[in-house]
């Protein structure tokens, strides 16, 4: 036998032995403690409206928790959808039911309304996102956290007879994953009977051929079996709200009234009002709450948690170890780091030696210009030197000339001066011959 083989049947657990007890213990109580904890404890049910600006979401929520809650008209110019959450005690017996009803306001209103699930989702997965961050807390206390998760989202379809909007089918896809979708039909007093009919088959064949997955009412448990399965054949159920009441009879009954009747919100005849209170109150609640948790919760924390690199081992006798992981994760980031730094280094390296290499260009180019500008310089010098010596030259010439010319006269001058005393002495001398003196200027 292989030692992996021994090790996972010595690491099997025993078969737990069934024993008769001899007396009573009391344990039988555990149910009734369980009971006692969770109403001390109380409750928390998130529903999320989802439907067009006045569909009647508001009065609806009225009219299911008997109650007026506080609500806001919204404007058709809401920018984008909004999601808006109020919360509230409620009381019935001694139960304490914490109750969150979020409207996503202003969906259906904006022109371009291909984002307009976006908000929604995000919504839902914060919340998830806020459980989880509080389940991995070292110091947790889930036990008195006020738990936000979506448990139900009541999608309100426009009652036009005709067939699902592709907004509604984009928007319930988006969502199915992420949240229990119940459909219903609203203001279904403002349908035809037939048209009613017609209009539940086309919305039903729309959502399976689309491949919507909306919340089934659960049929394992038997004492709800029978009820639940009737009810899922009545989806979307066709609901009318009003907290108006009127005497009918001697009684005096919520519902709407009109010149040619009175349309009751808890006729079974006149709409599927109780059908959706019995469903989404008094027999589903709990199974919401619950298929949230195990569902719709499990698949976010699943995938964030991939996400974040934790993973299963996929042989069977290895079970997954947070540690191990976290390890091995640890490693790999560190790995990760190294590479990472390694790489900005050499980066770095690079560009300095880029930014040397430029510089050294630069610096060439530089000596290079200068070598010209000093060739140019050179040149102009000599030039000027060349200049400077003609015109030494050609000033020496001209001193020169200058010079004999002061000579000569001064020679002409003297002559001329000298003459008239000469032709004296000549008239005395030789009795007055004349002399002619020609003068040559060069
Ligand atoms: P916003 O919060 O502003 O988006 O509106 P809402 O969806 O909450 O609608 P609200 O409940 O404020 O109702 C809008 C109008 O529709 C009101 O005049 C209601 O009286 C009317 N209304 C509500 N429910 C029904 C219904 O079942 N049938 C008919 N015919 N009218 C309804
Ligand atoms: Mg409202």
């Amino acid at each position: 036998m292989a030692a992996t083989d021994l090790e996972r049947i010595s690491n099997a657990e025993p078969e737990p032995r069934s024993l008769s007890l001899g007396g009573h213990v009391g344990f039988d109580s555990l149910p009734d403690q369980l009971v006692s904890k969770s109403v001390t404890q109380g409750f928390s049910f998130n529903i999320l409206c989802v439907g067009e600006t006045g569909i009647g979401k508001s009065t609806l929520m009225n009219t299911l928790f008997n109650t007026t809650f506080e609500t806001e008209e919204a404007s058709h110019h809401e920018e984008s959808v909004r999601l808006r959450p109020q919360t509230y005690d409620l009381q019935e017996s001694n139960v304490h039911l914490k109750l969150t009803i979020v409207d996503a306001v202003g969906f259906g209103d904006q022109i371009n309304k291909d984002d307009s699930y976006r908000p929604i989702v995000d919504y839902i997965d914060a919340q998830f996102e806020n459980y989880l961050q509080e389940e991995l807390k070292i110091r947790r206390s889930l036990f008195d956290y006020h738990d936000t998760r979506i448990h139900v989202c009541l999608y309100f379809i426009t009652p036009t007879g005709h067939s699902l909007k592709s907004l509604d089918l984009v928007t319930m896809k988006k969502l199915d994953s992420k949240v229990n979708i119940i459909p219903i039909i609203a203001k279904a007093d403002t349908i035809s009977k037939s048209e009613l009919h017609k209009f539940k088959i086309k919305i039903m064949g729309e959502l399976v051929s689309n491949g919507v997955q909306i919340y089934q009412f659960p049929t394992d448990d038997e004492a709800v079996a029978e009820i639940n399965a009737v009810m899922n054949a009545h989806l979307p159920f066709a609901v009318v709200g009003s907290t108006e009441e009127v005497k009918v009879g001697n009684k005096l009954v919520r519902a709407r009234q009109y010149p040619w009747g009175v349309v009751q919100v808890e006729n079974e005849n006149h709409c599927d009002f109780v059908k959706l209170r019995e469903m989404l109150i008094r027999v589903n609640m709990e199974d919401l709450r619950e298929q949230t948790h195990s569902r719709h919760y499990e698949l976010y924390r699943r995938c964030k948690l991939e996400e974040m690199g934790f993973q299963d081992s996929d042989g069977d006798s290895q079970p997954f170890s947070l540690q191990e992981t976290y390890e091995a994760k640890r490693k790999e980031f560190l790995s990760e780091l190294q590479r990472k730094e390694e790489e900005m280094r050499q980066m770095f390296v690079n560009k300095v030696k880029e930014t040397e290499l430029e510089l050294k260009e630069k610096e060439r180019e530089l000596h290079e210009k200068f070598e010209h500008l000093k060739r140019i310089h050179q040149e102009e010098k000599r030039k000027v030197e060349e200049k400077r010596r003609e015109l030494e030259e050609e000033t020496n010439a001209f001193n020169c000339r200058k010079a004999a010319m002061e000579a000569l006269q001064s020679q002409a001058l003297h002559a001329t001066s000298q003459q008239p005393l000469r032709k004296d002495k000549d008239k005395k001398k030789a009795g007055g011959w004349s002399s002619i003196y020609s003068v040559t200027i060069p």
